[in-house]
């Protein structure tokens, strides 16, 4: 501290009123709130806007995975084999890309057809090597077109 001279001393004194006039210049929490229930429905709508943007047929396994499959497959609703639990997918995978596709086409337990998706059968495919290779598998996954 022993260099500390009169040009510091005043950078430090600007630097703490700066600060402190930012922190009276922020507004209350509430505010915040106010704000983000506002633009909620605007976010809500360009998340759509973005999903709905790729035609069908030309998603990826990721996009499709996030849109329909993890809504599942994140947490093992209705004991659906989790993303990333290598365990529950080995026995699965053993199936291959084929036997996964039927399954996963006619529905299988507590999944409906298709996941409930509208994915064509590439979109499938790659969805489903997305989620097997995640969890200890090493399909091919379709190129997308
Ligand atoms: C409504 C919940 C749900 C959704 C949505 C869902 N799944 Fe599933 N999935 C399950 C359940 C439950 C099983 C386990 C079925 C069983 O073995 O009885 C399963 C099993 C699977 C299997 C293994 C099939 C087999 O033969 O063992 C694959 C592959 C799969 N899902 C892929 C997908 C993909 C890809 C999507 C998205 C397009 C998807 N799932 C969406 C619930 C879901």
């Amino acid at each position: 501290m022993a260099h500390l001279n009169g040009r510091t001393l005043a950078a430090a004194g600007v630097l703490v009123l700066s600060v402190s006039a930012f922190a009276m210049g922020s507004r209350p929490k509430d505010a915040d709130e106010a704000t983000n229930k506002r633009i909620a429905p605007v976010s809500r709508v360009q998340m759509a806007a973005e999903s709905a943007t790729a035609a069908v047929g030309s998603r990826s396994g990721e996009q499709i995975y996030k849109a329909v499959c993890g809504a599942c497959h994140d947490s093992g609703v209705a004991n659906a084999p989790k993303l990333g639990d290598k365990a529950a997918w080995a026995p699965r995978i053993a199936l291959g890309l084929d036997g996964l596709m039927k399954s996963a086409i006619a529905g299988k337990g507590g999944m409906p057809p298709r996941g409930a998706s509208d994915a064509n059968d590439a979109e499938l495919a790659r969805a489903i090597a997305y989620v097997a290779n995640k969890s200890g598998g090493n399909l091919k996954e379709p190129a997308a077109k």
